[in-house]
């Protein structure tokens, strides 16, 4: 057998995931160079304070803050620093050195992916990303190569552990959104800066990495519909609870055709839904991730498991390494992304789907034909509804009009005839206030 000389691994950044994968290369190094064929060395650990304190121990004489040094002369570089600055420079320098390159940054591959996959390519280098979505999940391998002769038509799941937590603790234990927000910053679940998670920023640059490798094309971070858990109160938790319903936070990518000129698209969107309770994503707890899709050919398929978390994801990391110290030792040039499909991506008001909107009414006769009738005229379909006296009617007839809070449920309509509706029902005399509108999926 040949004798492979050692391939050298350049790791930048040493927080929470970093620290992981150092210690499992450090410890385990010996064992993952007998799968490749070749030794693994671990040659320095990029940092930003050598003295900030870490979650492993990593020696001393392989911390450096000169990230630029270390990567000449690797074979594979490792970011795990995140954000788009300097993690976008320092790839840059690692694939015009010749190292092909691994990262979980799932807001660098988003933002500036079109161009780390162009220049990998060019230099025929590999540009590998397993852990960018749903941490420990395999969902990036599995869609380009397993399912890479599939078509696939959908996926659509939970790929933001914090906001799952923090929704799963206000419909398990009935806790407002801030109580549940400040635990799960308290357990160290959101980013450094929350908004990324609660505003949905986070499951938006997942949901365009999924889209795009999935529908060979290139999706602009811009282009996808993101609304996040921020608005949702502890009221539409419970009421969702009570009509059977659990509230997640979605990440939904899938073909569409255009409805106005029957071109096929693609629609990449995040936002709150309504699921069923006994829908399998209705039983994603905690900060787990679950992604499901469906294929034209290999049918429904589903993925579960760990979505963050610094040695969940770590695993995901060393399997990118194995791959890439593999393609070292194998040779050859790397495989491209492909963005050949170009399909457009077309803005949520020309998607399809059901929805439940609340309402708080006047609790008069003929109100419930005039509210039907704003459905109607806008072309959207009542499926069910559900009345209830409000509690504000509570006190009689001396503090003003009765009124009744009405839940109704819709077939399936476009978005730009339910955001119609809504519109006019905001301006309904008989309409005290919409309370909530949220989409339902998974039914
Ligand atoms: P951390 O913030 O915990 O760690 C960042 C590391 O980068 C630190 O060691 C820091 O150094 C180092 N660093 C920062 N700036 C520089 C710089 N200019 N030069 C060299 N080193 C630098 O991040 P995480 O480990 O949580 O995340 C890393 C990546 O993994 C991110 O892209 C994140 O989105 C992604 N990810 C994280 C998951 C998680 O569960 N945490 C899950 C999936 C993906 P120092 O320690 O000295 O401050
Ligand atoms: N902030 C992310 C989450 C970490 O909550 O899922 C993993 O990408």
């Amino acid at each position: 057998m040949i004798e492979y000389r050692n391939i050298r691994i350049a790791l930048l950044g040493a927080g929470s995931v970093g620290a992981e994968v150092a210690s499992l290369l450090l410890e385990q190094g010996e064992e993952l160079g007998e799968r490749v064929g070749a030794g693994l060395e671990l040659v320095g650990v990029a940092v930003r304070d050598l003295d900030s304190p870490r979650t492993a121990d990593i020696p001393r004489e392989l911390l450096t803050t000169d990230a630029e040094s270390l990567i000449l002369g690797a074979d594979i570089v490792i970011e795990l620093i995140g954000g788009l600055e300097p993690a976008r420079s320092l790839l840059l320098t690692a694939l015009n050195s010749g190292a092909d390159v691994i990262t979980a940054n799932k807001a660098l591959l988003a933002t500036h992916g079109h161009e780390l996959f162009e220049v990998a390519e060019q230099l025929g280098a590999q540009l590998y990303y397993e852990a960018a979505v749903a941490a420990a999940i395999p969902i990036i391998r599995p869609l380009r190569e397993s399912l890479a002769g599939d078509r696939i038509e959908r996926i659509y799941g939970i790929v933001n552990g914090s906001t799952n937590y923090i929704l799963d603790r206000m419909d398990a234990e009935g806790i407002s959104a801030e109580e549940a927000q400040r635990v799960a910053l308290e357990l160290g679940y959101l980013e450094a800066d929350p908004t990324l998670d609660v505003e949905g920023h986070d499951a938006a640059q997942k949901a365009a990495i999924l889209a795009g490798l999935a529908f060979h094309t290139a999706i602009p971070l811009e282009s996808v519909h993101r609304e996040g858990i921020s608005g949702v109160t502890q009221e539409q938790v419970s009421a969702a609870r009570a009509a059977g319903f659990v509230v997640k936070l979605l990440a939904v990518c899938e073909r569409l055709q255009d409805p106005d000129t029957g071109e096929d698209g693609v629609s990449v969107r995040v936002h709150p839904a309504l699921i069923p309770r006994d829908h399998p994503l209705g039983a994603v707890h905690g900060g787990n991730n679950a992604v499901f899709l469906e294929a034209a050919a290999a049918g429904p398929l589903m993925f579960y498991g760990a979505g963050a978390g610094g040695l969940q994801t770590a695993s995901a990391v060393l399997g990118d390494v194995v791959s890439a110290a593999r393609r070292h030792v194998i040779g050859g040039p790397g495989v491209a992304e492909s963005t050949h499909a170009n399909l457009p991506v077309l803005p949520i008001s020309k998607v399809t789907t059901r929805y439940q909107v609340t309402l708080e009414v006047r609790d008069e006769p003929g109100v419930l034909a005039r509210i039907a009738s704003e459905f109607s005229e806008h072309g959207v379909s009542v499926e069910a509804v559900q009345q209830s006296v409000s509690a504000a009617a509570a006190g009689g007839p001396e503090d003003g009009p009765a009124t009744a809070t009405l839940v109704i449920g819709t077939h399936a309509a476009r978005e730009a005839a339910l955001s119609a509706t809504v519109a006019a029902l905001e301006a309904s005399a008989v309409v005290e206030s919409v309370s909530s509108v949220l989409r339902v999926e998974g039914t």
